[in-house]
């Protein structure tokens, strides 16, 4: 092992009941063995009706269990919605923020997504918050611009608590195409540039990448010194597929 252990995080969006999802745990579990020290640290995001039945299955081996949402408020006439004490007390430990599905199909804005930010943080949540450039905007060479304004927006103010960023360019999710190792690594680099500003003093914040993120190029997208980890959706449905990125944690 090198340093820290990778975050290896699976985004299941809206696959999987809770039988299909029970039975990859079955599969994965025994796959990837303990997991609570070592090289890879994993957190999986399943569907909210998964989270009470995965969450001390998870927990008993060091998984970490993420809402895929939640809402702004902590309670009240919100119907369809759900607060993040709800999430606490079935133990969810992470809330993804930012998700641009949830950006784009769900029309969550920058300041939206601050409130949401900071709702998880004051609950002693975790928040996965997402950022990431169409493909129009890198054409246009606007990725820096448009990730910096994400990252300022939707995290001002709110240093001192427990922070994951992932790096997920919206043309690369679920589309098979992966930013290149060295681009990827430009990104990261330069988000940890604006996040040490934006959190002086903070310490490391973790960055994963996100986006067609497969057990073929998991260890060398991890290789890079600004790379700490994956956030995966496609081929985290796959325990197979899921226990190689996990164990490409401990190749790099
Ligand atoms: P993908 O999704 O791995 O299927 O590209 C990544 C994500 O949306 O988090």
């Amino acid at each position: 092992m090198t340093g820290e252990p990778k975050i290896i995080a699976g985004n299941w969006k809206m696959h999987k009941t809770l039988v299909e999802g029970q039975s990859f745990l079955d599969e994965f579990l025994p796959l990837i063995g303990g997991c609570g020290e070592g090289d890879a640290a994993i957190i999986l995001a399943p569907n909210f009706t998964l989270l009470s039945a995965f969450a001390s299955r998870c927990q008993d081996v060091g998984i970490g269990l993420a809402a895929q949402n939640c809402h702004t408020e902590t309670a009240g006439a919100f119907t369809g919605e759900t607060s993040v004490g709800m999430l606490t007390a079935i133990g969810v430990t992470h809330v993804l923020v930012g998700h641009s599905e949830r950006r784009a199909l769900f029309a969550e804005d920058d300041a939206l997504l601050h409130r949401k930010v900071q709702t998880v943080m004051e609950a002693g949540l975790v928040p996965i918050f997402c950022v990431g450039e169409t493909l129009a905007e890198r054409q246009e060479q606007q990725h820096q611009a448009v990730v910096e304004r994400q990252l300022q927006c939707g995290l001002a103010g709110l240093a001192g608590h427990r922070l994951l960023v992932a790096y997920e360019p919206v043309w690369a999710i679920g589309t098979g195409k992966t930013a290149t190792v060295g681009d990827a690594q430009e990104m990261h680099s330069f988000i940890r540039r604006v996040l040490d500003s934006c959190f002086e003093g903070s310490g490391r914040i973790p960055i994963l990448y996100g986006g067609s993120v497969k057990p073929d190029n998991a260890a060398q997208l991890m290789s890079q010194p600004d790379v700490d980890g994956v956030l995966v959706g496609g081929a985290s449905l796959v325990a197979a597929d899921f226990a190689r990125i996990v164990a490409a944690a401990g190749a790099r």
